[in-house]
């Protein structure tokens, strides 16, 4: 099956704040905060290149590692965005989902996402999922836990699980798989994003650092996901052809 001009969930990396904040010789928030303009701009170009859904990796449960300035740093930019940008969102009919852990984040922050999702919640022109304190197998484990809740107080049966079943348990039940993972700054590995969902994503790796992104980057990674051919485990569609 070849991508089609159909709807298109694009999920993104964005990787290379510090690296383009280094280059430049500045502390590593400048980047960070470089980025959300990146973001900004990212997010009002992706409906025109035909893309129905966007998930974004702000903060995974392996960010807590970093030195506690910048932690503070990246929680901070989650409110400055949905403070600068939520009525924005909301006139442009764009549905906000914060996905990703509440506990460990500060109730301020937790508020903030819970503002940002019961306005947008009827929203339905755009997608926007924010992966925040967000990690895939943390994720999994969750989901995992709340099946067993279900089944400990005899709502559910184990028997039943499948996997539709168990992906209604995930924080991304609303939204359909991605079609395109993104990944910015020249790393090429996946760091614990949306590990169950992207079981036949393209993946499209780009050697440009986050900060730098643009509408240009986006455009061309759609390209490269269009020229693709997915096969879900099925064969070349010119060998199905040539064996008639
Ligand atoms: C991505 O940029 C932003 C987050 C992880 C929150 P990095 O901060 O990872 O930048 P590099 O990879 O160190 O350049
Ligand atoms: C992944 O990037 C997390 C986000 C973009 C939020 P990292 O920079 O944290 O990943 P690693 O450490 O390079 O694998
Ligand atoms: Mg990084």
């Amino acid at each position: 099956m070849t991508p089609t001009d159909g709807p298109l969930h694009v999920a993104i990396i964005m990787d290379g704040n510090g690296r383009w904040a280094k280059q430049r010789g500045l502390p590593r928030t400048f980047g960070h905060r470089e980025g959300v303009k990146a973001l900004k701009r990212t997010v009002a170009a992706a409906p025109d290149l035909g893309v129905t859904a966007l998930t974004v990796f702000g903060f995974s449960t392996e960010n807590w590692r970093r030195p506690m300035a910048e932690v503070s740093e990246l929680m901070s930019l989650l409110k400055v965005y949905v403070e600068s940008d939520l009525d924005r969102l909301v006139r442009e009919n764009v549905r906000v989902r914060v996905i990703g852990r509440r506990t460990g984040l500060k109730p301020d922050i937790v508020e903030v996402i819970d503002r940002a999702e019961a306005r947008t919640a009827h929203n339905s022109r755009f997608l926007l999922q924010v992966a925040f304190n967000y990690g895939g197998r943390a994720d999994i484990a969750d989901a995992a836990r709340r099946f067993a809740e279900e089944v400990e107080q005899g709502r559910a049966k184990a028997a039943d699980l499948d996997e539709a079943l168990f992906e209604q348990h995930l924080s991304t039940a609303d939204a359909p798989p991605p079609d395109l993972i993104v990944r910015t700054s020249g790393e090429q590995r996946i760091s614990n994003f949306l590990l169950w969902e992207c079981a036949y994503a393209e993946l499209v790796f780009q050697d440009v650092y986050w900060p730098d992104y643009g509408p240009e980057h986006l455009k061309a990674a759609i390209a490269e996901y269009r020229a693709r051919e997915r096969r879900y485990g099925g064969a070349a569609s010119d060998d199905v052809l040539a064996a008639g």
